[in-house]
């Protein structure tokens, strides 16, 4: 899915430009390499094999979208048959090795252009949670005014794979479909169409075989791996990427809850900032909006909120809305904002577009 979302956004931006793409595959070998764009018209090659380590090696620079199975097995072998190459990869398997950076460039430019003059070849696209939080506060963070910072995210099918979307959708469709009669009958009584509605996700032949457990009228405040501490490994990575993307020392500690929740593409954050003094709102207000060209500050009435800083409003752009920004009661030092942003696009592959343009630049 996301290499399907950097493919059309690579061809949106004309990106094919200027270099000689190869396509590799795992699954479609010999089959015709992608459509992108008249300019192109037949000359792309039948797709490659992606376990081709020889066909590989001859590549300046590989972007793998594949996941971190692949990266485990082909990157080794790869450097071990002496391939000097980039490496530009969507999945987490590298992200917190010695010898990589995370990337994403509105936010920390500065340390993939060092990384890239000191010679380092891994650069990895971030998870999306943490990019999303990055793109939406990446100011806030740079004036060095966050002491602590904790998020409670809302995040979407999307993030669980393909599977899980379509799953979303299906369990809507079971209710639906389950619940018409009632729904179509003004006079039924209420609690008949509520009783119908969780005996429907209940019931054995509910769709749930990816999500383990009806999300569609629920919600799953669990997402990945379990870790030692009592975090999932989701929100692990909310520390331990962001203090790598910004090369942060010490840490900046942050921590939270992930849940999922019924939205297709989108994932939505509540943050708590503990700032290290009081800042005025305006002047908050002024560093979020200031950080990079798509966040977008959305004014905390009721009409602007509930228009414009949701999952139906963001879903396919690269805009990153912040709202609710407000100092909480605990005091002037505390301030809450919401964000949302779409996890297929910041969250996994523009990032990933974008640094391989930066390393076709650099290269050139
Ligand atoms: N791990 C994220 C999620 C998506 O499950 O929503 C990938 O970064």
């Amino acid at each position: 899915m996301v290499g399907s979302v950097l493919m059309e956004r690579m061809i949106a931006e004309n990106d094919f430009k200027g270099f000689e793409p190869l396509f590799a595959s795992t699954s479609q070998v010999g089959q015709a390499g992608p459509d992108i764009g008249p300019d192109f018209g037949s000359d792309i090659p039948p797709l490659q094999d992606a376990y081709d380590v020889e066909k590989l090696s001859a590549m300046d620079i590989i972007v793998t979208c594949q996941g971190s199975g692949y990266t485990q097995k082909i990157y080794p072998e790869l450097r071990g048959a002496g391939w000097k190459g980039y490496w530009i990869d969507a999945a987490s398997a590298l992200r917190m090795e010695d010898s990589s950076i995370i990337v994403l460039d509105p936010v920390n430019r500065d340390v993939i252009d060092k990384a890239l003059d000191a010679g380092i070849k891994e650069f990895i696209g971030g998870n999306c949670t943490v990019s999303l939080m990055l793109m939406a506060v990446g100011g806030l963070f740079q004036q060095g005014v966050i002491e602590w910072l904790t998020s409670m995210t809302y995040q979407a099918a999307s993030g669980a794979g393909a599977k899980n979307m379509r799953e979303l959708v299906a369990q809507m469709s079971a209710i639906g479909d389950a619940s018409e009669s009632l729904l179509n009958d003004p006079s039924a009584a209420i609690r008949e169409l509520d009783r119908k509605v969780i005996e429907t996700m209940n019931s054995q032949d509910f769709p749930d075989e990816n999500f383990g457990v009806p999300l569609a009228g629920s919600v799953i405040p669990w997402i990945d791996t379990p870790m030692e501490t009592g975090q999932t490994r989701e929100e692990w990575k909310g520390v331990s990427e962001t203090n790598k993307i910004l090369q942060t020392k010490p840490p900046i500690p942050i921590d939270g809850l992930c849940v999922r929740i019924g939205s297709m593409r989108c994932h939505s954050q509540a943050l708590t900032i503990k700032l290290n003094r009081d800042i005025p709102v305006d002047e908050l207000t002024r560093i979020i909006a200031d950080a990079n060209h798509w966040v977008e500050v959305i004014p905390n009435t009721k009409e602007d909120t509930i228009k414009q800083l949701s999952p139906a409003a963001v879903t396919g752009e690269l805009r990153v809305p912040v709202g609710r920004i407000r100092k909480l009661n605990m005091g002037p030092e505390y301030l809450t904002l919401y964000t949302v942003g779409d996890q297929l696009l910041w969250g996994a592959a523009e990032p990933i577009r974008r640094m391989l343009k930066i390393a076709l630049d650099y290269l050139s």
